[in-house]
Parts: structure tokens; sequence; C-alpha cells
């Protein structure tokens, strides 16, 4: 028999506990030994649930119990996190950690420091929720040459879009729900500013890649200013306001990270993932495209991807199979964002199309929708930062006022 214990009783990891319960034959069965959930470390106490008296305040009693073999981590933040998982890890006690913030700053010291000591430190649970994406990255498509990975990694946000757009829901009555469903973490800022988007794709960009991506190299915008009229707009033009974390490998050799709202062509099956959903979309040389789908936030679901972990973790005990990147002191391989090229969704005051297309070049297929008399918005060709400066000091000159931009992702 092994024990385990649970660091953070918060919705995730009340969630390993309860689904761990319901779920103890078939979880004991596929770990081929019995399990006892030991120990739940938390600040607070929760007299009033079954497991209870389970609860401490210290993370010594974990390290200091020989037969604890597996920890779930499910407290967020860096600190102390990092501390405790890391000290779990010397110990020999493998890791299963939902924290993406943790992952994202420290996962290539955590993935060393398991590798040293034995054991395993696996996070499926901290990007997509319930999607399996971590495994799928560096096990069965590991022997593609990545070339891009675009998803939707936000649940909240996209949780928000969806209210805002089908139900005309205002913003903080979207985001309000959204904490009660416990989707959003403590501080939802990092959900509506992007920064819960840019972990994750910091994470797939590693694992792709094989350098540690920090999120500080990463352009990451959220969805505070995303207007419902260029979201009813973009609905004429077949194009749909998502939240898009991305990861290119331009052919220089260098990738480029980014976090932004974009308008979705209605092709792209991105388009079509709504609510908690989140999705990721892999290209590889191998096999093309491929599309990952599922709850992306959420007590159980995520619960279910952390108690995976562990699972494999038992069986795994003992050996340490790679999963690796290195860790890097320069970021010369992430291109600056200045070369971030595509087409672009533009909304502009009212403007004669003779005139838009003098400024922007032949539009797209020459797409044109005018709302009403007072603005126009245009499909562009391609186009980098330089040359959208350029294009708004030369409306500005003509006395035409850009109201909004979305660049484009196309199918
Ligand atoms: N706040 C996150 C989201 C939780 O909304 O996607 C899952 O990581």
């Amino acid at each position: 028999m092994d024990k385990f214990a649970v660091l953070g009783c918060g919705v995730v990891g009340s969630g390993v506990v309860e689904l761990f319960e319901k779920n103890k034959t078939l979880i004991e069965k596929r770990c081929g030994k019995e399990l006892e959930m030991a120990y739940i470390l938390d600040l607070r106490d929760f007299p009033d649930r079954p497991y209870g008296n389970k609860v401490i305040k210290s993370i010594d009693t974990i390290l200091a119990d020989p037969e604890v073999k597996v920890v779930a981590e499910c407290m967020g933040g860096v600190e102390p996190a990092f501390t405790f998982v890391k000290a779990c890890l010397e110990k020999g006690k493998s890791v299963a950690s939902s924290n993406k913030e943790l992952v994202a700053e420290k996962g290539d010291i955590l993935l060393q420091t398991a590798k040293a000591h034995n054991c395993n430190f696996f996070f499926e649970a901290s990007v997509g929720g319930a999607i399996p994406i971590i495994r799928p990255l560096h096990k069965c498509l590991a022997a593609n040459d990545f070339t891009a990975i675009a998803g939707i990694l936000n649940g909240t946000t996209n949780f928000i879009l969806n209210k805002m757009i089908k139900e005309n829901m205002d913003f903080s009555t979207a985001l309000a729900l959204s904490q009660e469903k416990g989707y959003a973490e403590k501080d939802p800022t990092a959900d509506v500013e992007g920064h819960d988007a840019c972990r994750k794709i910091c994470i797939l960009s590693s694992l792709a890649f094989g350098k540690h991506v920090y999120p500080a190299s990463v352009h990451t915008k959220g969805i505070r200013e995303v207007e419902l009229k260029d979201v009813e707009l973009c609905s004429k033009l077949g194009l749909a306001i998502k939240l898009i974390a991305r990861v290119q490998r331009l052919e220089n050799g260098h990738i480029l990270p980014t976090v932004m709202p974009m308008a979705v062509e209605e092709d792209n099956l991105l388009s079509h993932v709504n609510g908690v959903y989140n999705a990721v979309m892999v290209r590889g040389d191998g096999i093309g495209k491929a599309m990952f789908y599922g709850r992306g936030a959420g007590k159980f679901p995520t619960a279910s991807a952390v108690l995976g972990d562990m699972i494999e973790e038992v069986q795994l005990e003992g050996t340490n199979p790679a999963q690796m990147w290195e860790n890097v002191h320069s970021a010369d391989f992430i291109e600056d964002f200045s070369a971030f090229t595509a087409k672009r969704y533009i909304r502009t005051t009212a403007a004669d199309v003779s005139i838009l297309t003098e400024v922007f070049g032949e539009l797209d297929d020459m797409t044109v929708s005018t709302d009403d008399d007072e603005t126009v918005c245009i499909v562009s060709r391609p186009m980098n930062a330089a040359m959208m400066n350029a294009a708004k000091k030369q409306l500005a000159q003509k006395g035409i006022q850009l109201l909004s931009e979305y660049p484009i992702l196309v199918s």
C-alpha cells in the first residue's frame, strides 16, 4: 500500500480528494496496489467535511513519512508551492501538480530535481484542465518536428466571451458567474489579462521546442478591451473573437509565442470552442494537424488530470521516464513581437473604400462590412507591427480614426 498527500484543499484539491474517494476501487485496480489518502495540507480547517481529520498544517509531516510516495500539489502560485514540491521530490516522492504558474516559472528545476531523485514531476492538469495534452506532446507525438501550437487555454475568458456574445451578459456578471463555478483564478485578473493562458503556452512551448520559455518573454494581452460591437461585426465577416494562446516556429528557427484576442476564421475548429471548453491545435510534420478538446477548468475535470498523473506515478515508482526541457539563460531563441504578421480585422471611422485600399493595399477578397454610417470594417492583407503603425499614421493624416484591430487566425 502507498500513501498519498494533497497540498491545498481549494477547488482542485478538494476535487482530487472527492474523486479519489468516489472511484477508489477502480483507481487502486489501475495502480495495481491499494492507496491511502493520508494527509491534506491546508491553512484552513474543514471540520464539516468527511476528510476533515486528515488536515495538517506543516509540510514536515509529509516529508517525514516514508510511506507517502505521491503528492498532489494543488496550491497555486510559485511560493510556497516551489519550496514544498522541491522538498518532496528531494525525498523521492513523486508530485502531480495542477499549478501552471509553478511549472511555467520553475518547471525546468523541478524536472531536474525529479530526475536526480528517481521520481517524477507530472503536470497534465496545468494546461487544458481535463484535456490530455502534456503526455501526447512528449509521448505520442514525440516523433514530430513541431511547427505551431494554437489554443484556447483559458476557460474563464472563453466562458465570459460566450456569455457576452450569446446572452448579451455584461462582463462583470459573466466573470462573477465563472468565479461561482470555480473556473476563475483566486485573482481573476490572471485570467482576464491573459497571464493564465500565457503560463500555459509557456509550458506547451517548452515541451514542444525543448527550451524553457518564461512568461516574461511572451507578448500577452487579455480580453478587457474586447467590445461587443467588434464581436458582432466580426461575426458578420465569419470571424469569432477568442483569446488565443499560440506559438509558431518561424523560418529563422526562432519561436514566437503570443497571447491575445484574435479573430478566428469560421473554418478553424477553434472558432467553435465555446463556454468553459478549451482546445489545442498542434501542427507537426508527421501529423499535419491534431486537435485536443475538453473541459479546461473546474473541480472534477482538473482533478481527473491530477489523479491520472498520480496513478502513473504509482505505476512508475522508482523510475523516471524522460520528460525534460533545457533550462536556458537567454531568450535569444524567442522572436520579438514586431515580427508577428497576420491578416487583420480593422474597424475605422467612416471612410471611403478607395482611401482604405490606398492605406492598406488590396483588401483581402475586397471584404468590407459597413454596419452603419459611422464605422467601416475591413479585412487587410497580412501585416506586421511596422506596417500597422505606418497605416495608422496615414489614416490619421486623412482624418480617419482606427477604432479597433484584431489579428486573424486563419484555418
Ligand atoms: N482559471 C483557469 C481557467 C483554470 O479559467 O482556465 C484552469 O487552469
